[in-house]
């Protein structure tokens, strides 16, 4: 609620109407339109912005990575490794690590994430996943699966 109530997500909202009347350029969304920047820039500019994403993200992952498991985990059977792209904080797959240990999991997210998942350190029970910093439009690390929570919406 901290996330999506928060002035700067509503705000775009309010200005639906001159968005959907505007002639926007390939790629141009409601936020940009808004703020003159995407979503993930202003992250990355600003580090409380920053945090309350990544909160919002990962009391998500609390919710339904649980659930996940235990309704779906045959999924993740026989799996060696997975990567998480663009896994926010870590927390889907810290679930997932926990929950299947034989799996080695790593997350690939922006560099303001990992170093604000760095900056927060561990916590988490000893369950532990490698991060790497880049752009999932570029390149994605090598894994045997690739898992993608709350992502096809993008780009
Ligand atoms: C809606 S959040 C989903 C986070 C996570 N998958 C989850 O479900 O909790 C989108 C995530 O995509 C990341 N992201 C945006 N553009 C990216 C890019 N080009 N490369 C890697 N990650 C990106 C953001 O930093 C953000 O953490």
């Amino acid at each position: 609620m901290s996330m999506l109530l928060h002035p700067t997500f509503i705000a775009p909202f309010i200005r639906i109407g001159d968005w959907l009347q505007h002639e926007s350029a390939p790629g141009s969304c409601m936020f940009k339109h808004t703020h003159g920047q995407t979503l993930w820039e202003m992250a990355d500019g600003d580090a409380a912005f920053n945090e309350i994403v990544n909160d919002g993200m990962a009391s998500d992952s609390l919710f339904v990575m649980d659930i996940l498991v235990r309704e779906h985990g045959e999924v993740f059977k026989g799996i060696g490794s997975l990567v998480d792209v663009a896994g926010g904080n870590g927390t889907a797959a810290k679930a997932i690590a926990r929950a299947f240990p034989e799996v080695k999991c790593s997350v690939m997210e922006l560099a303001h994430v990992v170093q604000d998942a760095a900056d927060r350190g561990g916590g988490d029970g000893g369950v532990e996943v490698e991060f790497v910093a880049g752009d999932m439009f570029e390149s994605v690390p090598p894994a045997d699966a690739v898992f993608l929570k709350n992502e096809l919406i993008f780009k």
